[in-house]
């Protein structure tokens, strides 16, 4: 931070409101404080926020992404489609479930996997019977992102998953409270992720919830998430009888605690107000940004109803990375904190297999994202609207700004 200025902005800070505290007392007086009512209250809450007819709580998104996984029995000897323009989970947890993800360019005007390029990946790379021509791996599935909030085109991917065969997925760590086509993340009908860690738009510390339409799917999902125990703990409090449980799969501990499903019942009542507020600040960096010749601002198309702006992002017309890093370093003495935009999975070393993905990588390396979040005050917004202009222009800051 510049010596003598006032600001110092962080990327992100979670919303509270201070009333979450009185009901995580209510969960401990209770007793029951993982997997119990609080956990199944979170439960319905989500559920009924994306009208999906059922949500399993689990420790993380990602967790919940390895468990979406494992209810669709894709595991070793299968490959996973995904972009590669996500935070690593995305692919991790598809490693975690034994499978392969191949990773497809993105959409530079939707930051978003690409439709045609998905197409095109499958003919090029696999046989009519959906092997793949080197691996000799099945393609099993599709896991889309709604990449830090922007809805993918889930009914294209819908129609190349039935054209194929295909298991659509959706990784929506970022998306709570937007919508694609008027209708909720979370209501499409396929198995989607949620996260609730710190950086997404409602937190409850860390946690994720699984929604979906079929009922025998989130059976098998509660079984995963707990050791595999064909009865929950909770069910055998409820029951008034003696009931045995058995273990039929490996399962894991990926539990939610009801401590967490508190924060996360009174995050969701906010939702919407936290959205508006995001909304918000995002219009008044857009007016500023759009006058500024020297940036792109992402315009997303008509079948994003509402974009929950996760992140705020910026991308150089012109420049690269070494661009991009000057313009975060200047920011940074500005008091304004920002951060690349994504790292491709696919180039990070544990992933590294020499593919180029040239979408991806422009956008990556030409990106950054700037401070969004609800408590976000006017005149910070201002300073980080006068800051980026000062930075991009060269002109030297004022002293004290
Ligand atoms: C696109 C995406 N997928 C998955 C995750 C993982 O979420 P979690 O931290 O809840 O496991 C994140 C988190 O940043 C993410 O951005």
């Amino acid at each position: 931070m510049k010596e003598g200025s006032k600001y110092n902005i962080p990327i992100a800070k979670p919303y509270f409101t201070g009333e979450e505290a009185e009901l995580i007392a209510d969960v401990m007086k209770s007793g029951w404080v993982c997997q119990g009512p609080m956990v199944a209250r979170f439960e319905q809450e989500v559920s009924r926020y994306t009208t999906a007819p059922y949500a399993v709580a689990t420790s993380s998104c990602t967790t919940a992404l390895h468990v979406a996984m494992l209810i669709h029995e894709i595991g070793p000897g299968h490959d996973v489609i995904c972009p590669s323009y996500s935070f690593v989970a995305t692919a991790n947890a598809i490693r975690h479930a034994g499978a392969v993800p191949q990773f497809v360019d993105i959409d530079p005007a939707t930051l978003n996997i690409d439709p045609a390029a998905t197409e095109a990946f499958i003919e090029e790379n696999y046989t009519a019977d959906l092997h793949h021509r080197k691996s000799g791996n099945e393609l099993k599935a599709i896991l889309i992102v709604h990449q830090i909030g922007i809805p993918a085109d889930i009914d294209t991917f819908a129609q190349i998953a039935r054209r194929h065969q295909l298991i659509l997925l959706e990784d929506s760590a970022c998306a709570i409270g937007s919508t694609y086509k008027g209708k909720p993340i979370g209501s499409s009908g396929n198995v989607g992720a949620f996260s609730f860690h710190p950086r997404k738009v409602i937190s409850c510390g860390e946690g994720g919830m699984l929604v979906m339409q079929d009922e025998a799917l989130a059976e098998k999902a509660r079984v995963f998430r707990a050791h595999g125990a064909s009865i929950s703990d909770f069910a055998r409090h409820k029951a008034g009888a003696t009931l045995t449980e058995s273990y039929n799969v490996v399962g894991y501990n990926y539990r939610m605690t009801d401590l967490q499903a508190a924060i996360g019942v009174k995050q969701l009542e906010l939702l919407d107000e936290l959205v508006r507020r995001r909304v918000a600040v995002a219009a008044r960096y857009n007016a500023a940004f759009a006058q500024l010749e020297e940036i792109e601002l992402i315009k997303p198309p008509a079948y994003v109803s509402l974009w929950n702006y996760q992140s705020y992002p910026i991308r150089l017309r012109r420049g690269g990375a070494e661009q991009r890093n000057a313009l975060m370093q200047k920011l940074q003495e500005e008091g304004v904190s920002s951060r690349r935009g994504i790292p491709p999975i696919h180039k990070e070393p544990v992933y590294d297999s020499g593919v180029c993905l040239f979408n991806t990588e422009s956008v990556s390396e030409r990106s950054l994202f700037l401070p969004i979040f609800p408590a976000l005050a006017e005149d910070e917004v201002a300073h980080v609207i006068e800051a980026v202009q000062r930075c991009l222009s060269g002109i030297p800051a004022r002293a004290g700004v």
